[in-house]
């Protein structure tokens, strides 16, 4: 009998395919980065054809890591990067453009232009985003605008617009299905959250065609089914949802209060609000944290753009190290008497600032300041940003006064001196699972779970494990003056 579920996890700067077992363990992962297009300063671009075949590549390598053939496997479950737009031709699949990357600036001038026409509220209103370049919307313009003739084929219906979820349904289904779910919808700054459904006046106030966007469905639902010649036979997607909401389901947040955080190229920090939407009054997003039967669960979140993507830039840009895990341990030499911060703002600062403009710096460098004492700060800057993340939160959801315990996942949480310093200057107990692929096990419930061969909600709940619980340790004033060098960084770095 198929027991096996495959999750296809296309992230920020690699796809990864994993092949989970009946009892939720993994079987077999496949792996491959791709190429970052950097074309000018605040520009992200991916090509769609690389992924795609980064995508198969780790499939096939996955099913045959986990021995198993395609007939094996009950389901797929999809997860993907959110608000990067592909858009393609209809009739042949090929995008008309690169894609253009969530952190992508490029409509920034365009977003402060709206922002000062006065429409921020009422996008803010229906889709619980703000007008910031990071969402779907002004990018899909951008493209329609500025590739030659796009408008004209737009509006005659021969393009399709996609996040990347909806791209790979499009070419895994060999062109049939062109949907997404509700959590991507929820990103691109074109769908009402509340109702459910794009919303006309936004697509018209962005110049978006409806024409060329997907059918939105519930995350565990029918998406069509993948092609038998790609992998050796037929194999149903039940489920999808964008990488920070299919990381809340793997940590089986279900309950509101419950929060998590992703340390993946960026973090996501997500609290489940419950079947109520909650505006920020702190600059924080509202969003489909996941929608089942019909019915949407929402949540907070605050994003930060660069996380992981500071270490990367260690390793890659200034070479202080030749892989990511030696970061850790080259921080754990640098003289405690140094008080270096570093601001990543490599492409503005996301939440809960949301400069735009922003870019990145580093302070309180002296002579004896080296390769330690900035990999330090890179690290501690992802403490810091989480700590402004949930200040945010406490404040809009809980009024201040209930206790966090935050669960954390993505690559960044295997150090353990990270993860310390996080439970250090958040005040808050850290906890980190013992299934840290949790973005990749969220899609394989949903996709599992539609199959009928995973449990559903109460008992996924109950198997979420604990690894290690990190326990806040500094002293209150040690806390207080670190984090007062901080909002000082952050006050310099600021442009407006
Ligand atoms: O919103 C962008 C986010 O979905 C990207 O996630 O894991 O690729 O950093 P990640």
């Amino acid at each position: 009998m198929t027991k096996f579920i495959l999750a296809i996890d296309q992230g920020t700067t690699s796809s990864r395919a994993i092949v989970f077992d009946r009892e939720r363990k993994i079987a077999g992962v496949g792996q491959k980065e791709f190429t970052q297009y950097f074309p000018q300063d605040g520009w992200v671009e991916h090509d769609p054809e690389e992924i795609w075949e980064s995508v198969v590549w780790s499939v096939k390598k996955a099913l045959s890591e986990a021995n198993v053939t395609a007939s094996d496997i009950a389901a797929i479950g999809i997860t993907n990067q959110r608000e990067t737009v592909v858009i393609w031709d209809k009739a042949t699949g090929e995008p008309i453009h690169n894609a253009i990357v969530w952190q992508d600036r490029r409509t920034a001038a365009y977003c402060a232009e709206l922002k000062k026409a006065g429409r921020e509220s009422m996008v803010t209103q229906r889709t619980g985003l703000l007008l910031d370049p990071y969402f779907s919307g002004t990018k899909v313009k951008w493209l329609l605008d500025n590739v030659e003739d796009a408008r004209v084929r737009a509006e005659k219906g021969e393009l399709a617009f996609g996040t990347v979820d909806s791209f790979l349904i499009w070419r895994l289904t060999g062109g049939k299905v062109h949907t997404t779910d509700a959590t991507n919808a929820g990103r691109t700054l074109l769908f009402d959250i509340g109702q459910n459904q794009w919303d006309a006046e936004l697509c018209a106030l962005f110049d978006v065609p409806m024409a060329i966007l997907p059918e939105v469905k519930d995350c565990a639902d029918d998406f069509g089914t993948a092609e038998a010649e790609l992998f050796g036979a037929a194999i149903p997607i039940l489920g999808v949802a964008g990488d920070q909401h299919a990381a809340t389901i793997g940590q089986a947040c279900f309950e509101p209060g419950m929060v998590k955080s992703t340390y993946g190229t960026g973090c996501f920090a997500l609290i489940n609000t419950g079947t109520e939407m909650v505006p920020s009054q702190n600059r924080l997003l509202t969003t489909i944290a996941y929608r089942l039967d019909g019915q949407s669960t929402y949540a907070l979140e605050g994003s930060i753009f660069i996380a992981g993507a500071a270490v990367q830039w260690i390793r890659d840009g200034l070479k202080l190290v030749s892989h990511a895990s030696e970061t850790g341990p080259l921080a754990r030499t640098a003289d405690p008497s140094q008080n270096v911060y570093m601001v990543p703002a490599f492409v503005g600062l996301g939440a809960p600032w949301w400069d735009a403009d922003a870019r990145g710096a580093i302070y309180g460098i002296t002579r004896n300041t080296g390769p330690a004492e900035i990999a330090k700060a890179a690290l501690e800057a992802v403490s810091y940003q989480t700590r402004d993340l949930l200040e945010a939160m406490r404040k809009d959801w809980t009024s201040g006064n209930t206790e966090m315990v935050l669960r954390v996942d993505g690559g960044m949480v295997a150090s353990d001196w990270t993860m310390q310093f996080l439970a250090d200057i958040l005040d808050a107990p850290v906890d980190r699972p013992t299934i840290l692929e949790t973005t990749a096990l969220g899609a394989a419930w949903l996709a599992g779970m539609k199959a009928g061969v995973w449990p559903g909600m109460a008992e996924f709940a109950d198997g979420w494990a604990c690894d290690r619980r990190f326990e806040p340790e500094m002293d209150t004033s040690t806390r207080k003056a670190k984090i007062a060098g901080w909002d000082d960084a952050v006050r310099r770095t600021l442009t407006q």
